[in-house]
């Protein structure tokens, strides 16, 4: 019955952002297969309506979709009060959804033949070169991987409140670790979660993209490079959820790094499959319980912020 709260007790109800593809449908596919009641979210009504009818063709019925774009505050609004009446609570949120914050030089090409041979740096080297670092492309970037990701989080947060477990797991990258930033007192400031404020990472996003429309990159403030906008913003991504997880101890907050994965954000250079990288996020959203909160994993194990 529409509308009505649904769902057994002991079901985990599981928001994904950007299920419809890549990383963020496998993450889908892995967490409904282990019993979780999933909402599949995408911002393309098509696209995601059709990923659900692909994962209900695999077996898996107790997939929903939802339409989600992450930037946009009355769809998520939409998404919030859709979750309120339908199940009353959230016990897991995967905010995955993403883009490169450049321009891509090619359509995918999905030929992953040209890639073998080339190790991982020489890869990662090729997605670089292969890309444009256009001011419009990074000021997106940065809106849409923290900005949106962010206003999801504070409206989805309440109903993981709700939850007698709440997990919130951000998809970060290598790209977010402190070492991708080139100014030590910046790093240090980044690090000192005890003092970190929302506001000062506001600032410092604000003073990144000034200096990266002034000079290009704004590798001279010692600014990331290569897919500056995107390190930018998984940075402050990290460094927002390990405030959010001091300030809500009941729930448990983590970033999961899910390693370099061939989809379409990558122009399948990656050296993991979706599989194998959703595997990475699935096990921090599926820590046994009790395990601390607030940390970065990478490849599905404890590792550093910086
Ligand atoms: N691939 C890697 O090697 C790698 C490495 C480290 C971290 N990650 C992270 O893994 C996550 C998934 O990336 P992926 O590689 O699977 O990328 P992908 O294949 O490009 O998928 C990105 C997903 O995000 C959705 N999306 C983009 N902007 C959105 C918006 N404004 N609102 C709602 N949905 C939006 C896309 O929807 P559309 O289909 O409509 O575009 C798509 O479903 C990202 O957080 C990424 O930063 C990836």
């Amino acid at each position: 019955m529409e509308g009505a709260k649904s769902s057994p007790p002991n079901t985990r109800i599981a928001v994904v952002t950007g299920g419809n593809k890549g990383i963020g449908f496998e993450v889908c596919r892995q967490l409904a297969s282990g019993g979780a009641t999933v909402v599949l979210t995408a911002r393309d009504e098509t696209r995601g309506t059709a990923a659900v009818e692909k994962l209900k063709g695999l077996g898996l019925p107790d997939v929903v979709f939802h339409q989600l774009e992450i930037t946009d505050a009355s769809s998520i609004a939409g998404l919030a009060d859709f979750l309120k009446t339908r199940f009353g609570r959230l016990d897991i949120l995967v905010n995955n959804a993403a883009i490169g914050g450049v321009e891509y030089v090619h359509e995918l090409d999905t030929d992953e033949e040209k890639f073998s041979g080339l190790d991982y740096h020489q890869r990662l080297e090729w997605l670089e070169k292969n890309v444009n670092e256009s001011v419009d492309a990074a000021k997106q970037g940065v809106q849409t991987n923290y900005y949106g990701t962010k206003h999801v989080i504070e409206a989805l947060l309440p109903l993981l409140q709700s939850s007698s477990d709440g997990r919130l797991v951000n998809v970060s990258s290598e790209y977010g670790l402190l070492t991708v930033i080139n100014n030590e007192e910046v790093r240090q400031e980044l690090n000192g979660i005890d003092n970190l404020t929302e506001k000062r990472l506001d600032e410092l996003l604000d003073t990144f993209l000034k200096d990266f429309e002034a000079g290009g990159t704004g590798e001279a403030h010692g600014w990331p490079t290569g897919f500056a906008a995107y390190k930018m913003a998984k940075v402050a991504m990290n460094a927002y959820s390990r405030i959010l997880a001091k300030r809500h101890p009941e729930l448990r907050i983590n970033c999961a790094h899910p390693g370099y994965v061939k989809t379409h954000m990558t122009m399948s250079s990656g050296v993991l499959t979706p599989e194998e990288g959703a595997h990475n996020v699935v096990k921090v959203a599926l820590l046994p319980d009790g395990r601390p909160t607030g940390l970065f994993f990478a490849l599905g194990e404890e590792a550093s912020f910086v």
